[in-house]
C-alpha cells in the first residue's frame, strides 16, 4: 500500500484514462447511450452508478483500508442506507453519545417501522447487546458527538462479533487519516463526508464503506433501491477536498491541541473535553486507536459566565452548524445539533444547556485563541 498522504491524490481512479486529464471530469449525466438492446458500457443509469461518484468510491474505499465504498448525498442518507439493512423487530445498541440527527433518525423514523435501539449502559456493551436478544447491530460513533466520548473500537467490533451483529462505526470526527475502524474490525464505515473530508463547509454528502463483498452487495442494492446518491458535481468536489485532508488535519489537530490547552488553563472554564488532553476520558484508548485528538473540542464555562454573550462576541470563530471546514465554527449543542434529542435524554448524556462545541480550523492558532479569549472575558456575568 502506498503512503495515506499519497493515496489521498493517487488513489482511486486518480486521472481519466480517456484524456489524461489530472482531475476526474464532472460526468453531469442521468443516463448512458446502449449500443444495442442490454449492451451498455458499463453504465446505465447515474443512480445506478456515474463514473465521478465511482471514482470518489473507489478512493474512499482505498482510504479506509476497504473494498467496497458508496457515496450518498448526506451523512444522515449514508444512516439511514445502513439502518435499512434491519427488519422490524430488531434493535439497534448505539453509543451514549450520537449526532442528534442520527438518534432523531433512530427516534422518529426507524422506530416507526418497528426497529428499536438501545443506548449502552454505562459503556457496557456486553450488557446492552444481551439485554435484548434482538439485538442486531452496534453504531458507535468515538470520539462522539458532542461531548468526545471515546469508546474501545477493537473491543466493540469483538463483543458484535462474538454475538453475531455488526460493528457499525460513524468516523466523522476523525476520517480515515486519524482512524480506520476496518482495521480495529468494524463491519461497516460511514461518514458525513460534509464535514472534514469535503473540508470547505460546500457540500453535503455521506460515504459507507465496507470489506464483505455479500454485505457490499446489499449495500448496493439500498444505494439503488433508496436513490439518496450522491451527485456528480458534489462527487467531485469531494475528491477535491480530500486531496488537501493530510495537509489540513495536521494544522487543525495542532491548533486544536493549543486551544484546547489553552481552555483547560482558564479559569473561566468549568470542563474541557478534548480526547488529546492526558486528563480527558478514553485518552489512552483514544491514542492507541487513532493518530491524534483531531478537530473538536466541547467546553463549559462557570456559571458566572453568559454564553449567549460569549457567542455575540466572537469576531472570528463563526456560529454555525456543521463542523470540519477550514474555518473555526463553534455551536451550541442543545439547542442547534442536539436539539432533536428530548430534554432528559440530553441531561441523562451529560449535553448541557451550557455546553459549547467548537471545530477548529486552519486559521492562525494565536488568532483563533485570541477571539476565544476576548470572547470569554466578555462573557463575564
Ligand atoms: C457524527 C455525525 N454523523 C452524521 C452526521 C450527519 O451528516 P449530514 O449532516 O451530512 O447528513 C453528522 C452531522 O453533523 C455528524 O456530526
Amino acid at each position: 500500500m502506498k503512503n495515506f498522504e499519497t493515496l489521498l491524490i493517487h488513489g482511486g481512479l486518480s486521472i481519466d484514462e480517456t484524456t489524461g486529464a489530472v482531475n476526474v471530469p464532472i460526468y453531469q449525466t442521468s443516463t448512458f447511450k446502449q449500443d444495442a438492446l442490454g449492451k451498455t458500457r458499463g453504465y446505465e443509469y447515474s443512480r445506478t452508478g456515474n463514473p465521478t461518484r465511482e471514482a470518489l468510491e473507489k478512493l474512499i474505499a482505498e482510504l479506509e483500508n476497504g473494498k467496497y465504498g458508496f457515496a450518498f448525498a448526506s451523512g444522515l442518507a449514508a444512516i439511514t442506507t445502513v439502518l435499512s439493512l434491519f427488519k422490524s423487530g430488531d434493535n439497534i445498541v448505539i453509543s451514549d453519545n450520537v449526532y442528534g440527527g442520527t438518534y432523531r433518525l433512530l427516534n422518529q423514523v426507524f422506530n416507526n417501522f418497528g426497529i428499536t435501539f438501545s443506548v449502552v449502559e454505562n459503556g457496557d456493551y456486553e450488557k446492552t447487546i444481551t439485554e435484548n436478544k434482538n439485538t442486531k447491530a452496534v453504531l458507535v460513533e468515538s470520539p462522539a458527538n458532542p461531548l468526545l466520548s471515546i469508546t474501545d473500537l477493537k473491543k466493540v467490533s469483538e463483543i458484535a462479533h462474538k454475538h453475531g451483529i455488526l460493528s457499525i462505526v460513524d468516523n466523522t470526527f476523525m476520517t480515515p487519516y486519524l482512524q480506520r475502524p476496518l482495521e480495529l474490525g468494524a463491519d461497516i464505515v460511514i461518514h458525513s463526508a460534509t464535514k472534514y473530508l469535503g473540508g470547505h463547509c460546500d457540500i453535503v454528502a455521506g460515504l459507507v464503506i465496507v470489506r464483505d463483498e455479500e454485505l457490499a452487495e446489499k449495500i448496493a442494492f439500498l444505494q439503488n433501491s433508496i436513490g439518496a446518491i450522491l451527485e456528480p458535481f458534489d462527487s467531485f468536489l469531494l475528491i477535491r477536498g480530500i486531496k488537501t485532508l493530510a495537509v489540513r488535519m495536521d494544522r487543525i489537530a495542532e491548533n486544536a491541541q493549543a486551544v484546547a490547552e489553552f481552555l483547560d488553563k482558564n479559569d473561566a472554564v468549568k470542563k474541557v473535553y478534548y480526547p488529546g488532553l492526558k486528563t480527558a476520558q478514553g485518552h489512552d484508548i483514544h491514542s492507541k486507536q487513532a493518530k491524534n485528538g483531531g478537530g473538536m473540542i466541547s467546553f463549559e464555562l462557570k456559571e458566572n459566565y453568559d454564553i449567549e454573550k460569549f457567542f455575540s462576541s466572537l469576531k472570528l470563530v463563526m456560529l454555525a452548524e456543521s463542523l470540519g471546514g477550514v474555518e473555526s465554527l463553534v455551536c451550541h449543542p442543545a439547542s442547534m445539533t442536539h436539539a432533536s434529542i428530548p430534554y432528559n435524554v440530553r441531561q441523562e448524556l451529560g449535553i448541557t444547556d451550557g455546553l459549547i462545541r467548537l471545530s477548529v480550523g486552519i486559521e492562525k492558532e494565536e488568532d483563533i485563541i485570541e477571539d476565544l479569549s476576548q470572547a470569554i472575558g466578555k462573557a463575564a456575568k
